[in-house]
């Protein structure tokens, strides 16, 4: 079934400077071979992640991802089977923060803020669905 799966993490020392051109290959390389699509922003020290794909593939690709030293303090966000890929054309797209723009910075600060503490419900679902949408804006 093809799946969706979103996150939020903090870039770690191991993560900086040249490491996310690497990142990149790796990502570029590994996804193209498991028919893997998304996208990938760096912003305020943190990555956020989609990645799309069919189950098992999706989900070993970001068990292996969890792991990487590079980003720590990992936040999946959405998880959610989809009909169709919001990025069916990237096997990893790269999004630098001054690409973002104002309403993106606040969509991406306001899901980090809710899932951060850890008194707060999960978002709602649609909200996350909107906060998805406004991403796929880029395609
Ligand atoms: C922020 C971040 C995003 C990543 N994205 C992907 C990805 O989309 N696909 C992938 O296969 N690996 C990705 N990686 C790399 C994996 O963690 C892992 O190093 C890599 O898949 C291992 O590939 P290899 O076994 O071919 O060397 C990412 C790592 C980080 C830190």
């Amino acid at each position: 079934m093809l799946s969706c799966i979103g996150y939020l993490s903090s870039v770690t020392s191991e993560g900086k400077g040249d490491a996310l051109s690497h990142i990149m290959e790796q990502a570029r390389r590994r996804n193209a071979l498991d028919d893997v699509t998304g996208l990938l922003c760096e912003f305020d020290g943190n990555f956020l992640q989609f990645l799309e794909g069919e189950g098992d593939i999706l989900a070993a690709t970001f068990n292996r991802i969890s792991h990487d030293t590079r980003h720590s303090g990992l936040i999946k966000i959405f998880d959610e089977p989809i009909a169709e890929r919001g990025f069916p054309t990237w096997s990893m797209a790269l999004i630098s923060h001054n690409q973002i723009t104002d309403d993106q910075a606040l969509q991406i600060r306001r899901v980090r803020s809710l899932t951060l503490s850890p008194s707060s419900q999960a978002p709602h679902l649609a909200d996350l669905n909107d906060f998805l949408k406004v991403f796929q804006m880029w395609n």
